[in-house]
């Protein structure tokens, strides 16, 4: 399904994306950023938000759906599954998971509002309201009953949630015994032991957390990550980092690719330029990114 954003937008809108990308002391939080920020993608064929696995992918449309489809892989998602997506932005990895694994049903919840109201039409206009249930609601005090999910999926998110161990809680308790857990997410690395680089470090994660409202209490690399999964009553907790096939692919590509930027507001566009300059090894210098998979111990009921 192709979309396209509009380009007439309000002055408040410009000055908003202005104060956003420039003033240091702006603090947005997610639904506003999201809202500001409309169905601007990099993507052509859809409205994914995602920066992409990029193993085979040739452009971002793929790479994003090869992103959900890793995720899904890792889920061992199937037919019997009832799915619960955090944090669906405009429904495209639903949509892919549908097509491609047809679980019983999917239950979506996002916090932006606008984004659920496009997801929804985008759902309804393949007629697939009924096994696509896509919800206004949070990661972090979910509308679900207990024990009634047999995955839960975060694609890109839980880095925004207030906080992530507050979803971490309730994933475990939404999904049933020996149900799955499964998350793409964007964290701090170690800290280097060299000083220039780990300025280089901190400034990079403190730019990326203060744009995308990702607060304090998530900042914490894949060792930590694991610990409080695990602290949290999971098992089986796998965090592995796929930054490789992530960061420095998505720079290569965007940088051949300057068409791919066209979707953007002007400023955005400039301020990505800026960053394309540079070198992956720095642009991403602090930043890891995880796949992270965790069971609810219990049995699977077969
Ligand atoms: C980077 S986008 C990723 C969207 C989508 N998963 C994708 O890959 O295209 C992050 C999404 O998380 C949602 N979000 C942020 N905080 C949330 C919360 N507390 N509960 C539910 N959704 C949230 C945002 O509205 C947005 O849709």
């Amino acid at each position: 399904m192709t979309f396209k954003a509009s380009h007439r937008r309000s002055l408040g809108t410009h000055l908003a994306l202005f104060d956003w990308l420039l003033n240091p002391l702006q603090r947005r939080e997610a639904p506003i950023i999201y809202t500001l920020l409309g169905q601007q993608s990099t993507t052509t064929c859809g409205l994914y938000l995602n920066l992409g696995y990029w193993t085979h992918a040739r452009d971002i449309d793929s790479a994003c759906d090869e992103l959900a489809a890793l995720v899904a892989e890792r889920a061992a998602l199937g037919a019997e599954d009832q799915v619960l997506d955090v944090g669906f932005g405009f429904g495209d990895q639903d949509l892919y998971w549908w097509q491609h694994y047809r679980p019983q049903r999917i239950i979506g919840l996002n916090i932006t509002r606008s984004q659920v109201a496009i997801a929804r039409e985008r759902v309804a206009a393949l007629a697939l309201g009924q096994a696509i249930d896509l919800r206004h609601g949070s990661a972090t005090a979910m509308q679900i009953p207990a024990g009634s999910v047999d995955k839960v999926l975060a694609l890109e998110c839980a880095f925004h949630f207030r906080t992530r161990e507050r979803f971490f809680s309730e994933a475990r308790r939404v999904l049933r015994p020996g149900g799955r857990l499964v998350i793409a997410d964007i964290i701090p690395l170690p800290l280097s032991d060299q000083p220039k680089q780990r300025l280089r470090q901190r400034l990079t994660w403190w730019l990326v957390a203060s744009k995308f409202a990702i607060p304090k209490d998530n900042a914490y690399t894949a060792d930590a990550y694991a610990q409080r999964l695990s602290a949290a009553g999971f098992d089986a907790v796998e965090v592995e980092s796929i930054r490789d096939q992530v960061y420095a692919p998505l720079h290569h590509y965007l940088q051949t690719h300057p068409e791919a930027l066209k979707r953007l507001h002007p400023l955005l566009r400039w301020a990505l330029r800026l960053a394309l300059r540079f070198s992956a090894k720095t642009v991403y210098a602090g930043l890891d990114y995880v796949l992270v998979s965790a069971n609810k111990p219990g049995v699977v009921e077969l």
